[in-house]
């Protein structure tokens, strides 16, 4: 029937809301697709470990490709997070999060374009903490010469696909000299095979300082980095275009892909009609071109960005507009 079925996890909070945006603009500007919704909720299964529903699971690994809103991750107790699980789950090594200046938006910046890609199955991510003795805990940065290659291939990649002609790995390899430096020595290996593709590195602290004097040099390049300080780095980044109602991400994996924004459920927020669908839309345009639905990844986007130029905005972005007026706005110029 010409149509694609995605797997849809709609998420917490504000996930809610958000998605009916996605499900109202997809309508009215036609895209070819068939949502499968699924839900992760977690449970505990018969060998005593936590689970997500294998309906998801299968859902996702026949499909492919997902969307996903924001799951709460519950902080310093309970389940582990859902939205690791499913990055472990999938091997969704790569995650790619662009962050790119609104022409129509003013901030203190008007020339931010960074693509940053997070290594994102291990590091401090991994999950491996146990207390030694009282009062003294051991978290493990676990880093791996595959999956520190994987990434790193899939950086350069990206770059000679994004017509971007540097790659910078970002780390600490002055004080974790075996971790990082290992990640570093992957990227190096890899920088190789790419003769095209201008090869550095740079220091964590030292590149958060240079991209908030002036990111205008990151406009060229893709940057690379271990878990954790993709995490932050990306935030980082994100409130130099005007916050995390606006930033998208996929994370990438060989046999699925799920695309989600870099936010949080917001439940400050939750079902009051205020939070701003933008970043989730704009993971699934990511998404769109993913499928190569390229169409209909450029018209959705073209009308997002001009509502927002014109003053359709929502209260993060100063305006005055709920999530489904926004909504409208936004179908209004499709
Ligand atoms: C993100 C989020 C997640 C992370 C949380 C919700 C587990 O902050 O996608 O950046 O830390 O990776
Ligand atoms: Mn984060």
């Amino acid at each position: 029937n010409g149509k694609y079925t995605v797997s849809f996890i709609r998420g917490d909070g504000i996930g809610i809301e958000i998605s009916e945006a996605v499900d109202d603009i997809y309508k009215a500007a036609g895209v070819p697709i068939i949502w499968e919704n699924v839900s992760v909720a977690p449970y505990i299964n018969k060998q005593g470990k936590q689970s997500i529903p294998d309906e998801a699971i299968e859902s996702i690994r026949k499909n492919t490709v997902a969307l996903k809103g924001p799951l709460a991750t519950p902080i310093g107790k309970g389940h582990v997070s859902l939205n690791l699980t499913l990055r472990r789950t999938f091997s969704l090594f790569a995650n790619v999060r662009p962050c790119k200046s609104l022409e129509g938006y003013k901030t203190p910046y008007d020339n931010v374009d960074t693509v940053l890609i997070r290594e994102n199955t291990e590091g401090e991510y991994s999950g491996i903490e146990h207390e030694v003795v009282d009062g003294v805990v051991q978290s493990i940065k676990l880093i791996t010469l595959e999956a520190s290659e994987r990434v790193a291939r899939y950086a350069f990649h990206h770059a000679e696909q994004n017509k971007r002609n540097r790659v910078t790995a970002v780390h600490k390899a002055n004080i974790m000299k075996m971790s990082d430096g290992m990640f570093l020595h992957a990227c190096r290996q890899v920088a190789k095979e790419y003769p095209n593709i201008q090869y550095d590195e740079d220091l964590l602290d030292r590149a958060c300082l240079r991209i908030v004097q002036d990111p205008a040099p990151y406009a060229d390049r893709v940057m690379v980095m271990p878990n954790l300080y993709g995490d932050i780095l990306s935030d980082m980044c994100a409130g130099l275009i005007g916050g995390l109602g606006l930033t998208p991400s996929g994370n990438i994996g060989k046999d699925a892909s799920i695309f989600e924004a870099v936010h949080g459920s917001g439940p400050d927020i939750a079902g009051q009609n205020k939070a701003n669908p933008t970043a989730l839309l704009l993971s699934s345009i990511m998404m769109l071109r993913h499928m190569r639905l390229f169409d209909h990844a450029d018209k959705i986007e073209s009308a997002i960005f001009r509502a927002i130029a014109e003053g359709d905005r929502t209260g993060d972005l100063g305006g005055k507009l709920g999530t489904r007026e926004f909504t409208k706005a936004v179908i209004k110029r499709l």
